[in-house]
């Protein structure tokens, strides 16, 4: 994905104009238990705003991709929301579309690498569709056909391809994040790619037991504390360039990095039985969460005070659903986040009046009551996740492998047979679509790579 580099900006301002005046949602009291039904009905509402974005299902469109401006990833990112949309509501009407996408996306080697989106797959893209087949195996998700894959081992085969990319060569370790030499970003190591792979070693540790997962997850969390992209108060950094050996960091800091860590320190918590290691990295993360992404207990992107591009404008929605996720496995975390999704999910629910419907939601929500005209993907998938994590409390947590109550199929060795990243790249011609979208640098880098020097080639 295309972050602080993105020149891509919301196309899809729409105006207030012609909205029916009664059209709005109607905020259910979120403190209350007693409010699960109109919770469940608010969410309906936003799912459906949600997925009339969505195109892949119908005849002659791809399953799986979102049509201009939204990436590839932020379609995985969206069936993530939708499976937990079914798991927190129980509403089955997205389920065929969701399993189609993930299970059409999954590339020719059971990794989220297809072919196709090469230009836009980084170490993060790949992570998204990795974790929301991830969530697909600790909600018991329905199981894919039997000549398919299970969601485990789809998981499995994203974790696995980006352990053989841990590069030592600089800054001592870590990620990039792009995973293809001619994509823009290749010198750049960033948290968020490193923080798929830290989420998901954690929850695979949890839900097969295997410790193998967990170290790689200690050591993604020491390697980004260690290069400073966690600070020491738990400001969490974006990332550095590999040219100067990681030394000079970006300090943009963006919800969803936090939200990841979060979630990914709470299940190594809970891996590990409670140690007080990952009992104080949860509490410090959460302590600096709470005071840098929410105003008056309401959640915010710190780029709403000028701009957010339209992957930007989508990271609510992961903080909110990992911070939600994050009660169940940390429980002593419990009272602070509830209390932070009640009033966010109540501001949130509360600007849904725009659009067509009359029922889409704002990007921002720090001013209840408005809708401040900035509608998508990205808006409907955060208010859809800030209002569902209200219903944790009424919800089953995850199934695991290990409490025997989780049979999602799993490979231990998936995707390790993958020709991924580059060398797969190079086993098929290269189409004129290739050249277009990664210009010409492709070629060259290809000659490059054939050379053996393809990280000398591109710089950013
Ligand atoms: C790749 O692109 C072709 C042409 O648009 C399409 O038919 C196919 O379904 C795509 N594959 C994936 C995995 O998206
Ligand atoms: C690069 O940075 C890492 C820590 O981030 C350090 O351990 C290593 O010694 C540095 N290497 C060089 C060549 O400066
Ligand atoms: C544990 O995970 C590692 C890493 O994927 C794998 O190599 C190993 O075979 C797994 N062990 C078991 C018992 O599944
Ligand atoms: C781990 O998570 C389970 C539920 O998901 C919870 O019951 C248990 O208390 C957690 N463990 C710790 C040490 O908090
Ligand atoms: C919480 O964050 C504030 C502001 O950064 C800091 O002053 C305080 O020491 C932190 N508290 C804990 C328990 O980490
Ligand atoms: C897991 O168990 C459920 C319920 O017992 C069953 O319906 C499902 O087919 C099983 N899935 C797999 C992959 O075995």
């Amino acid at each position: 994905m295309w972050l602080t580099s993105s020149l891509v900006y919301s196309a899809v301002v729409c105006t207030l104009a012609g909205q029916g005046a009664n059209a709005a949602i109607t905020a259910p009291d979120f403190t209350s238990t007693a409010s699960t039904e109109s919770i469940k009905k608010t969410a309906g509402i936003i799912a459906k705003d949600l997925m009339s974005f969505y195109t892949g299902d119908k005849p002659n469109d791809v399953p799986g991709n979102l049509p201009d401006p939204y990436y590839w990833w932020e379609a995985g990112a969206m069936f993530g929301t939708m499976i937990n949309y079914w798991h927190y509501t129980g509403d089955t009407q997205y389920n065929a579309a969701s399993m189609q996408a993930l299970l059409h996306q999954k590339g020719d080697d059971n990794d989220y690498m297809p072919l196709n989106q090469s230009k836009t797959l980084g170490n993060d893209d790949q992570g998204f569709w990795g974790m929301a087949a991830m969530t697909a195996a600790e909600t018991n998700f329905p199981a894919p056909p039997k000549d398919e894959p299970g969601w485990l081992a789809l998981a499995q085969g994203v974790f696995n391809t980006q352990t053989t990319r841990w590069d030592m060569k600089t800054c001592n370790g870590g990620l990039r994040w792009q995973i293809f030499p001619f994509n823009n970003g290749f010198n750049y190591k960033n948290t968020i790619s490193n923080g798929c792979l830290f989420n998901l070693g954690a929850r695979l540790a949890l839900y097969t037991g295997n410790a193998t997962y967990a170290d790689w997850a200690t050591k993604t969390w020491d390697w980004v504390a260690n290069v400073g992209f966690l600070s020491a108060d738990y400001h969490v950094y974006d990332g550095a360039q590999v040219a100067d050996n990681c030394s000079v960091r970006d300090h943009n800091t963006w919800s969803y990095n936090s939200g990841i860590y979060l979630l990914g320190a709470a299940a190594m918590y809970n891996f590990t039985d409670g140690s007080p290691l990952w009992e104080d990295r949860v509490k410090r993360l959460l302590n600096q969460t709470t005071n840098t992404f929410f105003v008056n207990g309401v959640m915010r992107e710190l780029c709403e005070a000028g701009k957010c591009n339209v992957d930007q404008q989508s990271f609510k929605a992961y903080l909110a659903r990992w911070m939600a996720a994050t009660t169940n496995l940390a429980p002593f975390t419990e009272k602070p986040i509830l209390a932070l999704l009640a009033s966010s999910a109540a501001a949130a629910s509360s600007t849904c009046s725009g659009g067509p419907s009359g029922t889409q939601c704002g990007l921002k929500w720090t001013t209840p009551g408005v809708n401040d005209g900035i509608l998508g993907v990205g808006e409907q998938m955060a208010a859809l996740e800030i209002v569902q994590s209200n219903l944790i409390t009424t919800t089953p947590g995850w199934v695991s492998a290990v409490k025997g109550t989780g049979n999602s199929t799993g490979d231990p060795n998936a995707g390790s047979d993958s020709k991924g990243g580059v060398e797969a790249l190079m086993s098929r011609p290269i189409t004129t679509k290739d050249r277009v979208g990664a210009g010409i640098l492709t070629a060259l880098v290809l000659i490059g790579v054939v050379g053996g020097s393809a990280t000398m080639m591109i710089s950013e």
